[in-house]
C-alpha cells in the first residue's frame, strides 16, 4: 500500500515538473505568488520623519493647528537673533512659490549685528548628521527688499559649534531655489540647522530642506536608507501604500489624491494626516512606485472608494456616522482620476499621464497590476454606489487590473457580511479583509479559509496582527500564515499592519518595526514576516508533515511549499506550546531534491521581545542541516522553524 501510494506521488510529480503548472488535484495546489507583502501607511511617523529622508521639519511653513493642536507656521523653528542683530519674522500667503504651498516666512533684517539673523530648525526630534557624510541643502528665496544678500546655512550642535556650513547670495527679486552641498565633521544625534541673513533687507523664504545624499539607492528626494533596507530586506512581493485610513481621510476634503503627490516638492499639496499630525507628500506616488521597483514588490495603491473614513470628525473607531460621499457631480472626474493613476503608472511616454511619469524620470512602466478601492469602509448606500461607478468604469477600460474591494475592519459582523454580499454580487476579484486580534484567536482560526467558497472573490488579508510583539504573538501569527499557504488559492496576498512606528510618537501599537532617528529594531513579529516572505512557493503540499503522535493540535502548525525558480522544498514547522514536539516528515513525493538543507530557527521564551535595548534577543539562527527523504524533527518548544530543502542543481 505504501509503495502504491509512493508510485502515484511519484506520478504527480512526473505530471507536474517543478517548472510546470501542476493540475489541481489538491497536492500539490497551486498558491498564489504574491502572498506575502508589506502595507505601509503613514501613520506613527512613518512617512515624514521616518522613512522619508527629508531633515527638516515643517520645511515649507505649512503646519496648523489643524493638523494638530497647538501647531502654526513656525512649529519646528526658531527664530535667530544673535549678535544684536534685530528685525521681524512673520508668515504670508500673498506671493507662494506656488498656490499649492501657500505659506512661506518673511524675514525682515533691520540690523545685521554680528552674526546676522534669521531661523533655526529643530528637525523631527533633531537631525542626526554623520561625520563624513553629504548633505543637500536647498531653499527658495525672495529678495523682496534691498538688493542681493549673503545667507550663510550650518549645522550646528547643542553647544553652537558649527558641523558643516554654507554660503550663497541672493540674486532675485522672484522665487529661486538656492542650493548647496556640505560635509559633517561630526557624529551628532540632535543637530539644528541655522539659516542666517547677512544684510539689510527683506526675504521670503520657503522650501527649507535638507537630506543627507546617502539615500536608499541614493534617490534624490529619497528614502532613509537604513529605514528602506530594513522593510526591503522582508523581500515583500507588493507594497500596499498610502493607507489604512489615511486613504478615505478625515472628511472629504482629506481624502489621499494621488495627484496632489506627484510633481515638483514645492507644488505638492500638504495636508493634515489623520492620525493628528501632517503629511508634506514628500513621499507621493512617484516615490512609493519607485521604492516598490526598488525593493522588486508589485506597487498596491488604495485609492479612496468616493466616501471618506466612517469616523471622519470623531476619535477613532468611535462615532460612525462621519462617511460622506465625493458629490455625484464630481464623481466622473473623481473617476478619471483613477483611470488617470492607471495611464501615469503603466500608460506610454505619449501619453498624458505616462509622460509626466517619463518627466519625472521614469520613462517605462511601473508595471500596475492590482489597484485597491476603498479602504475597510462602512458599507453603505452611499459607498456601493460610488464603489460600483468606479469598479464598472476600471474593469471595463482595464480588464489587466484587479481591482480590490473592501469589507470592513473586522473578521466578522456587519460591514463584513454587508462587504462581502456586495463584493460577489459585484464579481469583485479580490477582497479586503482587516482584523486585529489576540494571538489565541490566530492560533484558534487556523481554518478560517479551509471553508471560503473558491468560485467568490479572492482574499487580500491587507492588514493583520496579533496584540502583542512578544514571540508568543509573532508565532500565533506565523501558525496562521501557514494556514495563509495551506489556503493559498484563496488567499492571494496578505500583509501585517503597521508596518513603521518611530518611538515617542505612535499612534498605533504593535508594529513591526520600530525606529527612531538613529536606530531601528525589529520585532519578532519582523521575523516572522520575513521568514515567510523569504521563504514563499508557487505550489503548497499537505499531509508532508505530522505529528509523531498523530495527534492534531492547534498549537501545531505546519506548512510545505516549493519555490518554482529554484526547485527548493521549504517546510515551515510553529511550536506555539511549551512543549518539545516530535514530527514525522515524508519528502519521498518531491524530485530533483538534494539532501542539503538550511534551518532557520525563530525561538525564545514566550514573552521575550525585542527592543531599543535589547534589539537581537529575539533573532533567527541559521544553521546547515542534512535531510533524509523520510525523517523525524522535534520542534522546540516556542519555535518556528524554516527548513529550506536544496534542489538538486
Ligand atoms: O493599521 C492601522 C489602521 O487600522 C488602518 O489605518 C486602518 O485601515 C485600520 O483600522
Amino acid at each position: 500500500m505504501k509503495k502504491q501510494i509512493f508510485a502515484l506521488a511519484l506520478i504527480v510529480e512526473t505530471i507536474c515538473p517543478i517548472h510546470s503548472q501542476p493540475k489541481q488535484t489538491g497536492n500539490p495546489k497551486v498558491i498564489s505568488p504574491d502572498l506575502v507583502g508589506v502595507f505601509f501607511e503613514d501613520i506613527n511617523y512613518a512617512a515624514d520623519g521616518g522613512l522619508y529622508a527629508e531633515l527638516i521639519q515643517n520645511r515649507s511653513f505649512e503646519y496648523s493647528p489643524t493638523d494638530h493642536g497647538g501647531w502654526n507656521s513656525f512649529t519646528g523653528w526658531e527664530y535667530m537673533t544673535q549678535g544684536y542683530g534685530y528685525g521681524a519674522l512673520s508668515v504670508e500667503t500673498a506671493s507662494p512659490v506656488h498656490p499649492n504651498n501657500p505659506h512661506y516666512a518673511v524675514l525682515k533684517v533691520e540690523e545685521v549685528g554680528q552674526e546676522g539673523i534669521g531661523l533655526k530648525n529643530s528637525g523631527f526630534d533633531g537631525i542626526p548628521v554623520k561625520a563624513g557624510e553629504k548633505y543637500d541643502f536647498s531653499v527658495f528665496i525672495a529678495q523682496t527688499d534691498g538688493s542681493s544678500m549673503p545667507i550663510q546655512v550650518k549645522l550646528v550642535n547643542k553647544k553652537g559649534e558649527t558641523l558643516g556650513e554654507a554660503t550663497f547670495t541672493t540674486t532675485s527679486k522672484d522665487w529661486r531655489k538656492y542650493a548647496a552641498t556640505f560635509t559633517v565633521n561630526q557624529n551628532q544625534d540632535s543637530a539644528n540647522l541655522v539659516l542666517l541673513a547677512k544684510a539689510k533687507g527683506k526675504i521670503a523664504i520657503d522650501m527649507v530642506s535638507l537630506f543627507p545624499q546617502n539615500t536608499f539607492k541614493n534617490r534624490t528626494n529619497g528614502l532613509r536608507a537604513d529605514l528602506a533596507q530594513t522593510i526591503a530586506d522582508l523581500k515583500p512581493k507588493f507594497m500596499r501604500f498610502p493607507g489604512g485610513c489615511l486613504v478615505h481621510g478625515d472628511g472629504v476634503g482629506n481624502m489621499y489624491r494621488w495627484k496632489n503627490t506627484i510633481g515638483p516638492v514645492e507644488q505638492r499639496v500638504a495636508q493634515k494626516n489623520i492620525w493628528g499630525y501632517h503629511q508634506t507628500a514628500g513621499l507621493g506616488y512617484f516615490e512609493y512606485f519607485q521604492f516598490c521597483e526598488d525593493m522588486g514588490a508589485k506597487p498596491l495603491p488604495v485609492v479612496p472608494a468616493g466616501v471618506s473614513c466612517q469616523n471622519s470628525g470623531g476619535t477613532w473607531r468611535i462615532g460612525g456616522t462621519g462617511q460622506k460621499g465625493i458629490p455625484q457631480a464630481e464623481m466622473p472626474d473623481y473617476i478619471q482620476e483613477i483611470l488617470d493613476l492607471i495611464e501615469w503608472a503603466n500608460g506610454p511616454v505619449t501619453s498624458t499621464w505616462g509622460a509626466k511619469r517619463a518627466a519625472a524620470g521614469h520613462p517605462k512602466p511601473f508595471h500596475l497590476e492590482y489597484v485597491g478601492i476603498g479602504n475597510e469602509d462602512k458599507i453603505t448606500p452611499e459607498f456601493k454606489e460610488r464603489f460600483k461607478m468606479i469598479y464598472d468604469v476600471v474593469k471595463a477600460k482595464h480588464p489587466e487590473i484587479t481591482v480590490i474591494g473592501t469589507v470592513g475592519p473586522a473578521p466578522e459582523g456587519e460591514d463584513f457580511e454587508l462587504g462581502w454580499k456586495f463584493a460577489s454580487k459585484e464579481n469583485v476579484p479580490l477582497v479586503d479583509e482587516h482584523y486585529y486580534m489576540k494571538p489565541e484567536w490566530f492560533i484558534a482560526n487556523q481554518k478560517r479559509y479551509d471553508t471560503y467558497d473558491r468560485s467568490k472573490s479572492k482574499v487580500y488579508l491587507g492588514e493583520y496582527a496579533s496584540w502583542g510583539n512578544t514571540l508568543y504573538n509573532a508565532l500565533a501569527e506565523a501558525a496562521y500564515m501557514t494556514s495563509l499557504e495551506h489556503n493559498g488559492d484563496v488567499v492571494h496576498l496578505a500583509s501585517y499592519a503597521p508596518l513603521l512606528a518611530k518611538a515617542g510618537h505612535t499612534q498605533w501599537n504593535p508594529d513591526m518595526i520600530y525606529f527612531n532617528n538613529t536606530a531601528i529594531y525589529c520585532t519578532a513579529n519582523y521575523y516572522a514576516q520575513q521568514l515567510f516572505s523569504c521563504n514563499q512557493g508557487e505550489y503548497y503540499y499537505k499531509n508532508i508533515v505530522t505529528p509523531a503522535n498523530n495527534k492534531a493540535d492547534s498549537t501545531l502548525a505546519f506548512s510545505c511549499v516549493r519555490d518554482n525558480k529554484s526547485g527548493d522544498v521549504i517546510i515551515k514547522l510553529v511550536n506555539c506550546s511549551q512543549s518539545v514536539h516530535e514530527l514525522n516528515i515524508d519528502l519521498k513525493q518531491f524530485n530533483k531534491l538534494g539532501s542539503k538543507a538550511i534551518r532557520t530557527v525563530l525561538t525564545g521564551s514566550a514573552d521575550d521581545k525585542n527592543s531599543f535595548e535589547h534589539p537581537t534577543k529575539i533573532m533567527p539562527v541559521v544553521t546547515d542541516f542534512n535531510v533524509s527523504r523520510n525523517f523525524k524533527y522535534t520542534t522546540q518548544p516556542m519555535s518556528l522553524t524554516i527548513i529550506r530543502v536544496k534542489a538538486k542543481k
